[in-house]
């Protein structure tokens, strides 16, 4: 699939002021600085459309972007960011999990994590609760760019058995990106193509 269109539609900190229709949603999630609005960006083709920073808490509310007037991505903000006070932290976590609770046009949460760090028990933890949710997700290895093939091979095996020994039974799709060079962006607009064919077949029969 590709991008044809990319529009910021709105942000917001609270879910009944999000967008308003049956329009599937993916939402891109994980820790301070890993990489979500960048990688928005390189799926779109845009450099600024979502804003980066090379300083964690960059993103604070809900964005929905519209793409190809179809679907929307959704950049949320990052947590487990320790310079953040405890009250911002508390507002982040009701209204992120007032999203992915009560959010019935999300089809997918693409959960990314730094490609160069042993898995974080914050990830496991957040993951475990997607689980406990049946919140689909898949997992966005980021930064690539910053291993070579052989290390990049090496800590995704670590983090998939990592995952196995924690109690899940299945590992759940798993993509490797930069928003540097584009890898895996392709793999992740088929993905999400297939998604949609699947959502628009189940709501209109
Ligand atoms: P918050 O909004 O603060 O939660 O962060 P975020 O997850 O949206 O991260 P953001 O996209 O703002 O990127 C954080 C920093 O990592 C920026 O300096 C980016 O340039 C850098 N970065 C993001 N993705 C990549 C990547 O694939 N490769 C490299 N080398 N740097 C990246
Ligand atoms: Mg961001």
């Amino acid at each position: 699939m590709r991008v044809k269109s990319a529009k910021f539609v709105i942000s917001n900190s609270e879910i009944s002021k999000c967008p308003q229709s049956s329009i599937p949603e993916y939402a891109f999630i994980g820790r301070s600085n890993v990489g979500k609005s960048s990688l928005i960006n390189s799926l779109c083709n845009k450099k600024k459309l979502a804003k980066t920073s090379s300083r964690p808490g960059k993103t604070q509310l809900i964005n929905h972007f519209l793409i190809n007037e179809n679907w929307y991505l959704v950049d949320l903000p990052g947590y487990g960011y320790a310079r953040v006070s405890k009250t911002q932290k508390k507002i982040f976590q009701t209204f992120i999990t007032k999203y992915f609770k009560y959010r019935t046009q999300l089809v997918n949460a693409f959960l990314l994590v730094d490609i160069r760090h042993e898995p974080q028990s914050i990830d496991l933890k957040f993951m475990e609760w997607l689980g406990e949710n049946l919140i689909p997700f898949s997992i966005v290895f980021t930064k690539a760019d910053k291993l070579n093939t052989k290390s990049i091979e090496k800590n995704i095996n670590d983090y998939k058995s990592k995952m196995l020994i924690s109690n899940w039974e299945e590992i759940p799709p798993v993509f490797i990106t930069s928003a540097q060079n584009k890898s895996g962006s392709k793999e992740i607009l088929s993905y999400i193509n297939q998604l949609n064919i699947d959502y628009f077949n189940k709501i209109s029969n």
